[in-house]
């Protein structure tokens, strides 16, 4: 198939924030205990954090990071997690059914967050807790000195302060799975009064109130609506979530729902418009969409379970496998992102390690890049500078979700400080390769400093610890620039990174 598109220097669509290749833990499952943190493994550090696993997130370069929660954070004393290990309570974690030791808390996490050269995104409780918690929790993170809550934390080794500037107000509120779910109202009400109360304690934090679970709940998209008209005044985001799967076999209707997020972005765009016309406001509001991934290929059968297990410490949980498939899809998720970055200023791949997640690590074994860790780091790696409104021309489908869905996703960043054009590009046509001409315009002299490519696999290969590298970029042949134009072949079912010198 034939496929042209243009790009133009002038012709963009925002500045990239670079938040929207962040990334979101939890103490859920084997993320924290026997993910990062495992006192006794080989690789572990003097703190007990895995060197190994360390690496692999400081080479996605992630700038910031949301935790503790998740459901998790729903019904989670912070305080439990602070002080000598050895007093700290073990308690039952309502969200997951497990059991939290409380080794480690905010000053473990966020030493290693330190480390990792990442921003803390920290979420409050407001389901079983509220208010004051809230903002104990933020005087012990985020205040100097002399204060009960700051010296305390002086006290236990911190002597300065986090200065955390994203806090999330609460999770998924509209759920009624959450442990203190709450009414849109009722939750608007509490969204605001511990944004302006925060907002006191540190006045350039940003915060991030909850929309809707996902878009298939039944109060969505009215809970936006009545929980913005609450609090839009004193927030900066609203979070989506949306978790993904290829549950009816059917490639091209995965690749679809790339386009019906785009739908799903549109629509609380739309509202938070609604909103802000309403209340005649005068700041904008945007999105933080602080969970999303592709979550299927066990999320049953590891219900089943967790719903009946007896309360296990650190259990397995979500150690979803993911495969080829599932990075071409993320590859075009993040494209999406792109193409949204107007709207969508944070967005958080859930989770991290071992619970959905790019990385694995074995107990007292290796750790590993799962298919998906690629195209999320070349698009932390490449994907900041302004975002280039990117005209496509070539045969598209419909599919049960979504119609004239192009067989080509792409999408462009210039960054004008390295000047460089990077390009992510999915063929996703099951049989035909595209025979692919970008026109560079305002681009003069542009040369290809690299091509990457992640092509000729089974749709369901996967990575693991036996063949750790089996689904891995390697470098790409057969594109080039010639008279102003990248030509060259893409075969079907392929992943492109194209960065050009210009
Ligand atoms: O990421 C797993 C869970 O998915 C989170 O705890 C929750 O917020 C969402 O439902």
């Amino acid at each position: 198939m034939k496929i042209s598109a243009a790009v133009h220097r002038d012709f963009t669509i925002a500045r990239i924030d670079d938040r929207l290749y962040s990334a979101f833990i939890e103490h859920m499952g084997r993320a924290i205990y026997s993910g990062i943190y495992e006192p006794g493994h080989p690789q572990a550090d003097e703190r007990g954090f895995r060197r190994d696993v360390l690496q692999m997130v400081k080479d996605l370069n992630i700038p910031a990071i949301r935790y503790p929660g998740g459901n998790f954070v729903s019904a989670y004393r912070w305080e439990d997690g602070i002080g000598p290990k050895e007093n700290r309570p073990t308690r039952l974690d309502l969200a997951w059914r497990s059991k939290e030791t409380n080794q480690v808390g905010i000053n473990e996490f966020g030493g290693w967050a330190k480390d990792a050269g990442m921003d803390m995104m920290l979420a409050v409780n407001l389901g079983s807790r509220s208010l004051d918690e809230a903002r104990d929790f933020a005087e012990y993170v985020n205040y100097p000195s002399g204060t009960y809550w700051s010296d305390l934390r002086r006290s236990h080794g911190v002597e300065n302060p986090y200065d955390v500037k994203m806090w999330c107000l609460g999770n998924e509120m509209d759920g009624p799975w959450q442990v203190g779910h709450k009414e849109a109202k009722e939750y608007g009400r509490l969204a605001d009064e511990t944004a302006k109360a925060l907002h006191g304690l540190t006045p350039d934090a940003e915060f991030i109130v909850c929309g809707s679970s996902n878009d298939q709940m039944p109060t969505y998209p009215d809970w936006e609506r009545q929980v913005l008209e609450e609090c839009y005044e004193n927030v900066h985001y609203i979070s989506l979530h949306k978790y993904f799967g290829n549950s009816s076999k059917n490639t091209l209707n995965y690749f679809g729902k790339i386009d019906e997020t785009g739908r799903y972005i549109q629509a609380i765009a739309g509202v938070i418009d609604f909103v802000k016309a309403k209340k005649r406001a005068s700041n904008d509001v945007y999105i933080c969409f602080d969970e999303w991934n592709v979550w299927y290929h066990i999320r049953d059968q590891d219900t089943q379970r967790w719903k009946n297990w007896d309360w296990p410490e650190a259990p397995d949980l979500l150690e979803e496998d993911y495969n080829f498939e599932d990075a071409l899809f993320i590859a075009g998720l993040l494209n999406e992102f792109i193409r949204r970055s107007d709207r969508v200023k944070i967005a958080c791949i859930a989770q991290l390690v071992n619970v959905i997640a790019p990385i694995r690590a074995e107990k007292g074994g290796p750790a590993w890049r799962q298919t998906i860790y690629w195209p999320y780091q070349f698009a932390s790696l490449y994907g900041r500078g302004d975002a280039l409104r990117i005209a496509v021309d070539g045969p598209t489908y419909d599919c049960s979700v979504a119609h004239d869905v192009n067989y080509l996703d792409i999408a462009g960043v210039h960054d004008a400080r390295s000047g460089t054009v990077t390009l992510f590009i999915v063929n996703r046509h099951l049989e035909e390769a595209a025979e692919l001409n970008v026109s560079l315009h305002g681009f003069a002299g542009a040369r290809l400093e690299f091509h990457k490519v992640m092509e000729g696999h089974d749709l369901a290969a996967t990575n693991g610890p036996e063949r750790q590298d089996f689904v891995a970029p390697v470098d790409g042949v057969g594109l080039g620039v010639e008279d102003g134009s990248l030509k060259g072949s893409l075969a079907p079912l392929s992943y492109h990174v194209v960065r050009l010198a210009v």
